[in-house]
């Protein structure tokens, strides 16, 4: 098959792209760069021996993107193309409503002027809100506590309503927990601008030097030991995730939605020591006050992709701290 990708670059895109090449795939890249590498497409055909072809634009330029995607030739969309710091999203809520949503409808525009009607969004689990029932189903309840969550649920709404109007659509909608881990080459793996937001990179960067400690996000959650329980899936199998979803739709017009997660919850307390042990250091770390916004508890309810997307999570915990910690310290400041 032959898949446009927006967003290729990033950290789960450049995973997507080498396990797309593996399964004999050939991709397009079209991205902006704006929050990742053009080293990461040089890596990827490291790994793969095949370097994809890059397209280098904004999703919202639709002359741009309509002529890329017909060049291409492709069948299928993988849009992964965004901005996703929620803090972020919480003091400039109209650069994510901007490139999130309106990326998205430029996106389905151009896909319907090129009649390519496949595609695999990124959404993300945040869309649950903070979950009443564990661990989350695919039916649950959907809110959002923030801008960035507010723009997944919006771009959900948005392909339902587009299947609902035209059947002949192929569309997967893919919840990520939390992706955590890197490539097993150690040479692509998540580079984040500035201070990282999330804990693995945050500890990645403790374990190299690059920052003196961690903080803990609170210690008094309603969890075996008071720090917040997630559920974090390896990047790799997440990118497997993508390759079994675009498999499905070639069977099947649908607008389905799917939780990639393990199913498995960890605490802080409980990455950093699995992180220890990877890296064979103590890693210092702080109590801080809760940071605004975070939930509890969340895992997800994996069952819905195992049946119908024969796809389930294989790397445990141990793996995801030992793949990025290998990233980590082969590229202490990552691409750059
Ligand atoms: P990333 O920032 O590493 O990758 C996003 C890529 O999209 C980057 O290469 C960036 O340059 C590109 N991009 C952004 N805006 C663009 C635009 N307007 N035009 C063209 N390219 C653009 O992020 P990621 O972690 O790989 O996330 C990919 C997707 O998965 C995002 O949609 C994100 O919201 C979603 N997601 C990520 C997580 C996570 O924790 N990483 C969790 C849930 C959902
Ligand atoms: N944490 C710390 N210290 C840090 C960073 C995080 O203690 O420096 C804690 C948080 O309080 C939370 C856990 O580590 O308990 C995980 O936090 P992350 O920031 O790594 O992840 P979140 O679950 O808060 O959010 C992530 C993405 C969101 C996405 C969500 C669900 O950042 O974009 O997962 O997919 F919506």
């Amino acid at each position: 098959m032959n898949i446009f990708i927006t967003g290729g670059a990033g950290y789960i895109g450049s995973h997507t792209c080498v396990e797309l090449l593996n399964a004999g795939h050939q991709v397009a890249v079209f991205d902006n760069f704006c929050d990742s590498d053009p080293e990461a497409l040089a890596r990827v055909e490291r790994i793969s021996g095949v370097r994809p072809r890059l397209y280098q634009g904004d999703v919202r330029d639709l002359d741009v993107l309509t002529h890329a995607l017909r060049d291409s030739a492709a069948t299928a969309v993988i849009h992964f193309a965004g901005l996703k710091a929620v803090g972020d999203s919480v003091l400039h809520p109209l650069n994510y409503y901007d490139n999130n949503v309106l990326g998205t409808l430029c996106l389905l525009r151009a896909m319907g002027h090129c009649d390519v009607k496949q595609l695999v969004f990124s959404s993300s689990a945040t869309v649950y809100g903070d979950p009443i029932e564990l661990p989350i189903p695919e039916k649950h309840a959907l809110s959002a506590n923030n801008p960035y969550g507010q723009t997944k649920l919006v771009i959900e709404k948005m392909l339902r309503d587009l299947y609902s109007s035209d059947t002949s659509w192929r569309i997967s909608i893919l919840r990520y927990f939390n992706p955590v881990g890197a490539h097993s080459s150690g040479l692509i793996g998540e580079d984040p601008k500035g201070t990282p937001n999330n804990l693995m990179p945050f500890v990645a960067q403790v374990a190299v030097g690059r920052r003196e400690y961690l903080n803990v996000w609170g210690n008094d959650y309603a969890t075996p030991d008071g720090t917040g329980v997630r559920d974090y899936i390896h990047v790799v199998d997440l990118a497997l995730g993508h390759v079994k979803a675009l498999e499905r739709l070639q069977s099947r017009t649908e607008c389905e939605a799917f939780n990639l997660g393990t199913g498995i919850g960890y605490s802080v307390l409980d990455i950093v020591r699995a992180f220890e042990a990877a890296c064979g250091k103590e890693l210092p770390y702080r109590i801080a006050p809760r940071r605004s916004g975070d939930i509890a508890v969340y895992y997800a309810d994996p069952s819905k992709a195992k049946k119908w997307l024969n796809w389930e999570a294989q790397r445990d915990l141990k793996t995801m701290c030992e793949d990025s910690w290998r990233w980590q310290s082969t590229n202490p400041l990552g691409y750059g």
